[in-house]
């Protein structure tokens, strides 16, 4: 039986493929390529000496999404594909609703009809909205404040509603909270296009020279040295939290289980420019701008449920978080 892995060539998709392919499972990929590339597929084979099954299938396409379910014999989904980013969710609703929950719906209705209802779904702590500092599962969902994070919530929502109209379905929800870091092997990592928001991904291009400097939203917050305060987490701690969410649902006859997949720490923005110089030896230029509308002072996860349910914790820092960013960042550079 295999595992289908809706945006598996992505950022976190890909990493995780890499842990499960370790872990010896059988892997299906569905991506359409609209924020990844098909050379992620060689990386992978690089690193694990298998090469998982790729379709460049939309998850929107409900004839071609059957298709690969009628070719696999696919018994468990990871749902990845989605689109990520919160500015342009504010400028374009329609098309994050579409995509990342009728996307979600198609794919769901597709599963159904094929008898496979085991998934693994990325959610975000951005569903806990402005409710908290210190983000506990059982305080549930909170105002969200952008479509991409209202897309999360209804997703979470149409899963509990499924669950309830059919309790053999096995479900877990993953809230991860700041994915930064790479492969340490330096192959696979974050490659934002075009200008990116979210601080690793920026502080990457100051750091190879390819913008001039950061800009640090605001340094007048109620946090350490001022500066917003996140709970990064290194995205191979992440990708190896779906490898246990996957053998929680092995061992369950059906359920639905939320997580938070976090460190359970938080860093300033000035924590991660000088741990990032420091690790690296390099400067990050930086200067303080007025606060990013919508941004919150501080938050960060407790992370007792994941582990306790899933025997899963964090074991990287962010030291290596920053290292193995630039390790993947110069690979790139190199033409690696
Ligand atoms: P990513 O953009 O690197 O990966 C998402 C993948 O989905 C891409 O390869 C993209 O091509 C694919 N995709 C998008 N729409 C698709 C569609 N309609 N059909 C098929 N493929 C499609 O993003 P990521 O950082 O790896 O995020 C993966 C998931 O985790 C997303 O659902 C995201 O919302 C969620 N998440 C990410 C973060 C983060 O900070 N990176 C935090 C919380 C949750
Ligand atoms: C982190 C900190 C900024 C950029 C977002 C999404 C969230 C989730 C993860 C998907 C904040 C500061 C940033 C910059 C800065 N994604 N910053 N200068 O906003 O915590 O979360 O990504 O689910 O939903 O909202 O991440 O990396 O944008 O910001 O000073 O150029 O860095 O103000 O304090 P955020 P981020």
């Amino acid at each position: 039986m295999a595992i289908l892995v809706t945006g598996g060539t992505g950022y976190i998709g890909s990493h995780t493929v890499i842990e499960l392919l370790n872990n010896g499972e059988e892997i299906v990929i569905v991506d359409n390529l609209v924020n990844s590339k098909k050379t992620n597929l060689d990386r992978i084979k690089k690193i694990t000496n298998k090469m998982p099954k790729f379709y460049k299938v939309d998850i929107l396409n409900e004839k071609e999404l059957e298709k690969v379910f009628k070719e696999n014999k696919i018994d468990k989904v990871i749902h990845f594909a989605g689109l990520k980013a919160v500015g342009e969710s504010v400028k374009k609703p329609l098309l994050y609703y579409q995509n990342n929950v009728t996307g979600t719906i198609t794919l769901l209705k597709v599963m159904e009809k094929y008898n496979c209802k085991n998934i693994v779904f990325s959610s975000s702590a951005t569903v806990y909205g402005t409710k908290t500092i210190e983000c506990k599962e059982e305080m549930g969902r909170g105002e969200t404040t952008n479509p991409y994070g209202t897309a999360k919530a209804i997703v979470e929502k149409i899963l509990e509603d499924i669950y309830k109209s059919d309790n053999t379905w096995n479900i877990a929800i993953l809230r991860y909270f700041n994915p930064i870091g790479a492969h340490e092997s330096g192959l696979i990592g974050e490659e934002p296009n075009g200008i990116p928001n979210n601080l690793m991904p920026y502080i990457q291009k100051v750091a190879a020279k390819e913008l001039p400097e950061l800009s640090v939203f605001g340094n007048d917050y109620d946090t350490i040295d001022g500066t917003g305060v996140r709970d990064y987490i290194h995205v191979v701690d992440l990708a190896k939290g779906h490898v246990k969410a996957i053998e929680k649902l092995n061992n369950s006859n059906g359920g639905i289980y939320t997580y938070n997949l976090g460190t359970g720490n938080g860093y300033s923005v000035l924590q991660i420019i000088k741990a990032f110089e420091k690790v690296n030896g390099i400067q990050i230029p930086y200067k303080i701008v007025e606060r990013r509308p919508g941004d919150l002072a501080k938050y960060y996860a407790n992370v007792s449920k994941a582990r306790e349910e899933l025997g899963w914790v964090a074991t990287k820092n962010i030291e290596d978080m920053c290292k193995d960013t630039w390790r993947y960042v110069q690979n790139e550079l190199n033409g690696k």
